[in-house]
This record gives C-alpha cells, sequence and structure tokens, in this order.
C-alpha cells in the first residue's frame, strides 16, 4: 500500500483526505513513478469544490493533481522510458501522492529541480498551445490577462522570445517581475483598459485571458475583432463570442512539453516555485490558492 491524498465528495479543501491506496499499475505506453513533486493547479480546486461536476464528471475517490515528477520504478509495455529514470509528465489519475502514473514522460535535465519539473507541466505546455492559437506575428502587440500568474508568467516569456510585444495585466506585486521580464506592466482592476490604451498607444493585436476576471468584453472591444480573443478561464466565453481553449488528453500538449522542457533547461523560461508542502499539506495548499496567498506555485513534496 501507499499514500495519496484522495476526496470523495465536493467540498472545501478539507475533504482532501491522505489516504492508503494500491499503488496504480502502469498500463501500455505508461510508466509508474515514486513521485518527487505534484504541483497544484487551479484546475484540481475547481474539480475538488464541485465547480467542474458538469464539464469533468468524476468517480469518488478522487486523487487530484495534472503534474508531477519523479523517478520511474515500473514501466508498462512499449513505455518509452526505463526504471530509474528521472521524468516528469502529465499524470494519469492524479499527481497527489507517493506514486502515480505518466503517459509520456519527459526526462527531467538536471538544471531543473523536481519541483520546477513538476510545476512546468500543465503551464507549459498551456502557454505554448494558446499561443499557437492566437497565431502571433514577430512586431504584434499582445495583451496577456494575469501575466503575473503561472500559465501568463510562461506565456509573456514566450511571446517576448517571438518578437512580440507584450502588455500584462498583473497585481501590484507583480509588476516588477513582469517588467524585468520584459513586459510592459499594467494593474489589473478597474480601469485597466484605460491603462493599457495608454501604455500600447500602437493597440493590441490579441487578447489572452489568463486570469477569468470578467475582461473579455473590454479585451473584444481593445482588439475590435473577437476572433482575436482567447480566454482559458473563464467560462462565459461563449456570451461574448470568445473561443475558450480547454486542455485535454489527445490535445497535443504531450508535443509541446519536450520543447517547454528544453527552454526552461536552457535558461529561457523561468517559473517562480511559490511554497512547498508535505503530501498531507494538501488541504493548505489548496486553501492558499483559494485565498490568492500564492506568488508562484504551490508544490506536494510527497
Ligand atoms: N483551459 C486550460 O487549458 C487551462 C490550463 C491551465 C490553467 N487554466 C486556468 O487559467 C487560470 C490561470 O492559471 P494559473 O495556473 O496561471 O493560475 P495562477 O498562477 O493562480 O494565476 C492567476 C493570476 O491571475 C491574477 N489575477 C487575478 N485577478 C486578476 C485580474 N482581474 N486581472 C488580471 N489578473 C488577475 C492573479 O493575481 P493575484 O496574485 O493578485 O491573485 C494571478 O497572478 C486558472 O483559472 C486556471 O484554472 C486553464
Amino acid at each position: 500500500m501507499s499514500q495519496a491524498i484522495t476526496f470523495s465528495e465536493y467540498g472545501t479543501p478539507e475533504v482532501l483526505r491522505l489516504s492508503e491506496v494500491t499503488p496504480p499499475e502502469p498500463g501500455p505506453g505508461q510508466v509508474r513513478i515514486r513521485v518527487r513533486a505534484a504541483s497544484v493547479n487551479p484546475f484540481d480546486l475547481k474539480i475538488r469544490s464541485g465547480l467542474m461536476a458538469d464539464a469533468v464528471p468524476v468517480r469518488f475517490p478522487v486523487v487530484p493533481g495534472l503534474d508531477a515528477s519523479g523517478v520511474v520504478d515500473a514501466v508498462g509495455e512499449g513505455a518509452d522510458a526505463a526504471v530509474g529514470d528521472e521524468v516528469l509528465g502529465a499524470t494519469v489519475g492524479g499527481g497527489y501522492g507517493e506514486y502515480a502514473l505518466l503517459e509520456r514522460p519527459v526526462a527531467r535535465p538536471a538544471a531543473l529541480s523536481w519541483e520546477v519539473a513538476a510545476s512546468l507541466v500543465t503551464v507549459g505546455a498551456t502557454a505554448f498551445r494558446v499561443l499557437g492559437l492566437l497565431d502571433l506575428r514577430a512586431g504584434d502587440t499582445l495583451l496577456v490577462h494575469g501575466a503575473g500568474g503561472s500559465v501568463g508568467t510562461v506565456a509573456v516569456q514566450l511571446a517576448l522570445a517571438r518578437g512580440v510585444t507584450v502588455v500584462g495585466t498583473a497585481g501590484a506585486h507583480d509588476l516588477e517581475r513582469l517588467t524585468a521580464l520584459g513586459a510592459v506592466a499594467v494593474g489589473y482592476g478597474e480601469g485597466w483598459a484605460r491603462r493599457v490604451r495608454t501604455a500600447a498607444p500602437q493597440g493590441v493585436d490579441r487578447v489572452l485571458d489568463a486570469a477569468g476576471a470578467g475582461v473579455l468584453a473590454d479585451s473584444v472591444a481593445l482588439t475590435g475583432d473577437r476572433a482575436h480573443v482567447l480566454t482559458i478561464a473563464d467560462l462565459s466565453a461563449a456570451r461574448h463570442g470568445v473561443r475558450f481553449s480547454a486542455g485535454s488528453t489527445g490535445d497535443g500538449a504531450e508535443d509541446f512539453l519536450p520543447q517547454v522542457v528544453r527552454a526552461a533547461a536552457e535558461g529561457g523560461l523561468t517559473l517562480p516555485v511559490w511554497r512547498t508542502y508535505p503530501l498531507d499539506g494538501a488541504a493548505t495548499a489548496h486553501a492558499d490558492l483559494e485565498a490568492r496567498r500564492n506568488r508562484g506555485k504551490a508544490v506536494l513534496l510527497p
């Protein structure tokens, strides 16, 4: 038996329990890892609370967690890794545990800590995917809402590397960090559209909403074209005629992950890790994210 965090009903962070579970067996193409780090994503909170109950039905008990890094300890038929390999990847059946299954493991470069390796998976692949969907060209101006957050931070760096001018909205605590990355940083909240117009007199060509804070109508007005606005976080997208991009198995994320890992290992991408927790600190981690105390990734170290 091994330990994992599970929940058997929707609710507040307290529904997360440290439980004894049978370690999962890897199927064809999968590996099992002894987890060294499992990142906490806002998606995990939305699943746990029941917010996504209709869109993403679950079968209880659920082991949360999309991303993990660790050492391969069992290999399914045809899997592209060997016992003892240090890897990271998207989990199958949850990452908040001593053991997790990965579908397409990517080798962990020595330059990446276990924490950063786990943190990059969903965040990095999402940023790569959405920038592709926005069809950006060098010289364009991109506005990123939630640029101080994890997906936003990676998207900002990737867009800048492509020769795009980036304007990012963020909280006061993140403005300096964004400016240091090379973005034009603008405070979020009341009056943001006016501040963006002042900061980008050339106009805004594309908008990525990685905050989901009710910014779509003004974003459409800024670009003058609904097709030039994309959200990953605002479920009212359809009402505004705006694209919502959801990550899902088979969406090509596996193709992006090796690129994300390479960029991070070569120093071209930074992703702040805010705090680490033991496995039984999962409920505290969820509470921290829910209260927006985090300033970077929260990571469990089982
Ligand atoms: N659809 C997909 O494929 C997909 C994939 C990954 C993530 N997501 C979603 O994308 C969102 C961001 O994920 P994440 O991992 O980057 O989360 P995160 O690290 O918590 O970042 C969210 C950021 O949004 C900022 N924010 C809050 N209100 C804002 C506003 N009014 N204007 C601009 N920024 C604001 C937060 O600032 P504070 O520091 O002030 O709180 C924080 O920096 C989440 O909703 C997540 O579920 C979707």
